[in-house]
């Protein structure tokens, strides 16, 4: 399968699923405390999709049990929600969260402080969402995919952070993941070029020390080998004939 064009019926689906998960992501960081249980969020989340008519897209796949990923401090990316894991102050949490609205996918993640965090914590967040950015300049038709890759490389590069590898970005649509995928690193080869019409899920993992990951027994929640903290920012993200378009921040 190669890279899918939306049409414009499409195109409007996927801001609407895009529209709509940037509200969950707003009313989901309102609502961050310390006290309150990984669980709550995943419940809160996914009461907020089910309240727009639309489907959490992670919950069941490939068996992960949950509608968002909540994954705190050393955890990167995909930890499971449970009771028994409380938020408290200081600790950065990371929420991943999609949806589908009328068959459309949309996908976004953000990394939230709990009350007062320590400033080394507070930069990495703010240099991870900022990669983001830096990446999506050159999202641009006639670029090349791995334009992006090589953006957030540089940037991320500059501050000494791990970029993790084990995980990429990815196409997005019909499906939660569609070709290409999107690595955060840089590359020697170009990629694909881009077209409007695209619709690309860009997800810089950045960890404060080593890039390298490891699976929990769970076999989902993934955390940085030596135990530093880990942000995550991502968007859905419509490449246009000028501006890319950031489908998944509310309106
Ligand atoms: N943003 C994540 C990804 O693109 C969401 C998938 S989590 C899963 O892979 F639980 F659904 F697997
Ligand atoms: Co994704």
């Amino acid at each position: 399968m190669a890279v899918t064009i939306k049409s414009a019926r499409e195109i409007a689906l996927m801001r609407e699923a895009g529209r709509l998960l940037g509200i969950v992501h707003e009313e989901l960081g309102r609502a961050i405390r310390p006290g309150m249980s990984t669980k709550d969020i995943d419940r809160l989340g996914e009461k907020l999709i089910r309240s727009f008519g639309c489907t959490p897209n992670f919950l069941h796949y490939q068996g992960y049990p949950a509608s968002i990923c909540v994954s705190v401090n050393e955890e990167v990316v995909h930890g499971i929600p449970r009771e028994d894991h409380i938020l408290k102050e200081g600790d950065i949490v990371s929420l991943d969260a999609g949806l589908i609205y009328k068959g459309y996918h949309s996908d976004a993640a953000r990394t939230h402080r709990v009350g007062k965090v320590s400033p080394e914590a507070e930069k990495l967040i703010a240099v991870t969402k900022q990669s983001f950015f830096e990446g999506i300049k050159k999202a641009r038709a006639g670029n090349h995919l791995y334009d992006i890759s090589n953006a957030i490389d540089a940037y991320v590069t500059s501050y000494g952070y791990g970029i993790v590898r084990a995980l990429v970005g990815h196409g997005i649509g019909t499906k939660l993941h569609e070709e290409p995928q999107i690595p955060n690193f840089a590359q020697r080869r170009k990629g694909v070029r881009l077209q409007p019409g695209m619709t690309l899920a860009i997800e810089p993992m950045i960890n404060m020390g080593t890039a390298e990951v490891v699976w929990l027994d769970d076999d989902w929640t993934v955390v940085t080998e030596d135990g530093a903290y880990s942000a995550h920012y991502e968007n859905t993200v419509l490449i246009t004939d000028g501006e890319p378009e950031i489908l998944t921040l509310p309106l």
